[in-house]
């Protein structure tokens, strides 16, 4: 692409906020002052040059990043968190900046050879062209020159250009996906949310050598790259393929397909003042067919937090007790209900359609009686298991529509009273 279209492009407002343009030709500035030549790098470029909207702010120089990192901060504020052994840095912008996202990624450019295929890389400092060809696909190895009178230029050696016309997401060298197996993940998401599609030669690294690397990956490493799926518009397509490549068999055996026909309820009705978590839902839906046994299982192999763990056994639960629960009553479901998360709970809604639980989480759940333990203190009973009892006796009653008012609640109350041993004392 010419320079002069690439520019209208980075001065495209809907493109690149002002604000975020203004940031970076202060950054290079800056950089330049201090004769690193200074580079966007990675998605900021892919994303530009398709016309969409950029996000990440992924800064490459030719030069140290730290020193730049502290510079900046010492000029604009926030907070510097650099990585000693790349010579990387992430900056947290000051609050003034108001930017999303509020951090940036500043780069040291360098070279990387990987020891042993999944283990994290040995690095030294380089040039901008060996840092692009470190990278995972042609079409996040361009940089887009910012200092000075280079600004605009794109370097592309790589020719990723060619493949972003036509819609390829090819591996940089034969060995990239053995070398780190997330980027199948990360090949996966950008079929998806670009319509592309990886080249054979890709394709074919998905063998077993590479599933077997992927096999030994962290829980915490794989988890991740599931929440950055299920982060995206089009996940569903994305665990299809996921599946299709026998990733989730390479992970584990227990690994369930996601269910085509509960793609749909990822996104929340807001109407509903439940907490809303994508991912906790994402994977809710997942594993909501599995027995409980699985359900740790697999958990654990993705490293769960126990927050998340319970919600999806939760769910899973639920769903297969739900037959024992379809005749009960209101009160009933309520009891059985409340010791679950809303979510998990909202979730086998979606997929089930099962009204009580519907009524549970509007209405039932909020029923409380009239009557509380200081009025039963009041009233001289002294205090003991028999509070609870009542308390739960008139809720009952109201939930399964046997009171509707408060003097049918006072008449119920007196009932229930009367006859108790201190009675009349
Ligand atoms: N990268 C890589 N190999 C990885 C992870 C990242 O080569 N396993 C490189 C790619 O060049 C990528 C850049 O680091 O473009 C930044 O990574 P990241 O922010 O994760 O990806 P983005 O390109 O910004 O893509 P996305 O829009 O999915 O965040």
């Amino acid at each position: 692409m010419q320079k002069d279209e690439v520019l209208r492009l980075f001065l495209d407002p809907d493109l690149v906020p002002p604000e975020k343009r203004v940031l970076l030709s202060n950054i290079a500035d800056l950089a330049a002052s201090l004769n690193m030549p200074c580079y966007a790098v990675g998605g900021f470029v892919r994303d530009l040059l398709l016309g969409k909207p950029v996000n990440d702010l992924d800064i490459v120089v030719e030069g140290d990043a730290i020193k730049l990192g502290n510079k900046l901060v010492e000029i604009y504020g926030g907070r510097l968190i650099p990585h000693f052994p790349f010579r990387t840095a992430i900056w947290q912008l000051p609050s003034t900046f108001d930017l999303q996202p509020s951090t940036l990624d500043l780069i040291t450019a360098r070279k990387e050879t990987y020891d042993k295929p999944g283990a994290l890389p040995t690095v030294a400092p380089a040039t901008i062209e060996d840092d692009l060809r470190r990278r995972d696909f042609t079409i996040n190895a361009m940089a887009l020159r910012l200092d000075g009178e280079g600004l605009g230029e794109i370097l592309d050696p790589l020719k990723g250009q060619t493949d972003l016309e036509r819609r390829v997401i090819r591996a940089l060298h034969p060995k990239s996906l053995l070398d780190d197996p997330t980027r199948i993940f990360r090949a996966i998401r950008y079929e998806g949310r670009y319509s592309f599609q990886m080249d054979s030669s890709t394709l074919e690294q998905i063998n077993e050598e590479t599933l077997k690397v992927l096999h030994s990956l962290s829980g915490e490493r794989l988890r991740h790259e599931f929440d950055l799926i299920l982060d995206e518009e089009r996940f569903a397509v994305m665990m299809l393929r996921v599946a299709k490549l026998g990733i989730l068999d390479a992970i584990h055996p227990k690994m369930p397909e996601f269910n085509q026909d509960y793609a749909d309820f990822l996104e929340m009705d807001a109407q509903l003042d439940i907490q809303a978590d994508r991912r906790t839902m994402g994977y809710m839906l997942w594993f909501m067919e599995l027995a409980e046994a699985d359900v740790i299982l697999l958990a654990n192999r993705l490293d769960f937090t126990n927050e998340l763990t319970l919600a999806v056994w939760a769910a899973a639960q639920l769903k297969r007790g739900l037959v024992h629960l379809t005749d009960m009553r209101p009160s009933e479901w309520t009891y059985a209900l409340e010791k679950l998360p809303l979510l998990s709970i909202y979730a086998v809604y979606l997929v089930s359609r099962e009204n009580s639980l519907l009524s549970y989480i509007s209405i039932w759940r909020h029923v409380k009686p009239f009557t509380t333990g200081n009025d039963l203190k009041a009233r001289g009973l002294p205090p003991g298991p028999r509070f609870g009892e009542i308390l739960l006796r008139l809720r009952a009653a109201w939930l399964d529509g046997e009171i509707a008012n408060g003097s049918q609640e006072e008449t119920l109350l007196d009932k229930l009273l009367a006859g108790q041993p201190w009675q009349g004392a």
